[in-house]
């Protein structure tokens, strides 16, 4: 076991595999004491025992399956009472079975309560809880494909893309609050992910799967480096820092009491 500095609690869904339980192994060899969610109680329990014995650090479990309303208000509960918690990991998730056209509705409304409904209460929830404290941070796994809804599972996408404005919008409401946010864009990463939902990654080209532990790794680096979005594949940030700057060009023209000329609307009597 090695001495680590100890640092505030930090509560993780989806802890039980994939990029949850690998932020848990990052989060714990950073010294933070931790809660472990998910629905498969052993496999937490296991990690937590696993954790423990490695860090030294303290590890709780909270098994929910956070498509059950009630399941998510024990998870907040916690959020808000636990005041040792200073940092949500905001993972829990599923993916797409296929093609919307050919997908399951009900799969993929589940799909909605876990990657949006789940995920928008315990963001909110935290970001009320750490303004209030005037510390603590919340990092939201999106996805890349929040960034082309032209490709994959169109539910898919925009439960990422809802993932990625509610960060962005969080971050303007609590920055100055003492709350740091960051959305985690992952590619491809090698998960048990696409065997859930029937398929498998070694379908996929390799050149575009990244292995988890450097996912996680490289979306600690960016958020320790103050990133508000990571993604961890894309090598020049300057990219991603000029798709910001040409959405706001539209930003002054968003809203105006007249149709644009180019569609030829005449202007109604009443508002003569
Ligand atoms: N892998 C990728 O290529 C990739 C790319 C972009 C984004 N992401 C996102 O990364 C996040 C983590 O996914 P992953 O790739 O690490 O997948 P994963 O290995 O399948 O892990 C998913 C985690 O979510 C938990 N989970 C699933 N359904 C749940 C429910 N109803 N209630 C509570 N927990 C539930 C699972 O635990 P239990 O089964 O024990 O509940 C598991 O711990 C997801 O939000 C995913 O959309 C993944």
């Amino acid at each position: 076991m090695r001495a680590v500095e100890k640092r505030g609690k930090a509560l993780v869904t989806g802890a039980s595999s994939g990029i949850g339980a690998t932020y848990a192994d990052r989060l714990a060899q950073r010294g933070h004491d931790l809660v472990l969610v998910a629905r498969d109680k052993k496999r937490l329990s296991d990690l937590a025992a696993k954790l423990s014995a490695q860090y030294g650090v303290t590890v709780d479990v909270l098994k929910a399956d956070l498509t059950l309303r009630d399941d998510v208000r024990l998870v907040e509960k916690r959020l808000r009472e636990d005041e040792a918690i200073e940092l949500l990991v905001n993972n829990a998730g599923i993916g797409p079975k296929g093609p919307l056209l050919t997908d399951d509705l009900d799969y993929l409304e589940a799909m909605i309560e876990l990657n949006v409904v789940a995920v928008n209460r315990l963001a909110i929830a935290a970001a009320q809880t750490f303004a209030m404290r005037g510390k603590g941070a919340i990092i939201n796994i999106a996805s890349v494909v929040a960034l082309v809804p032209e490709r994959f599972n169109g539910t898919y996408n925009a439960s990422k893309a809802f993932v990625l404005n509610l960060t962005q919008s969080i971050n303007v409401e609590a920055a100055d609050k003492g709350v740091r946010v960051q959305a985690v864009l992952p590619g491809l990463t090698r998960t048990e992910i696409f065997d859930r939902a029937g398929g498998s990654i070694d379908r996929l080209d390799p050149s575009m799967v990244m292995d988890v532990t450097d996912l996680v790794d490289a979306a600690l680096a960016g958020f320790d480096q103050g990133e508000l979005v990571t993604i961890p594949s894309l090598p020049d940030a300057a990219d991603w820092h000029a798709f910001t700057k040409a959405r706001m060009v539209l930003s002054p023209n968003l809203s105006h009491d007249r149709p644009a000329a180019r569609y030829g609307v005449e202007q109604t009597a009443a508002a003569v």
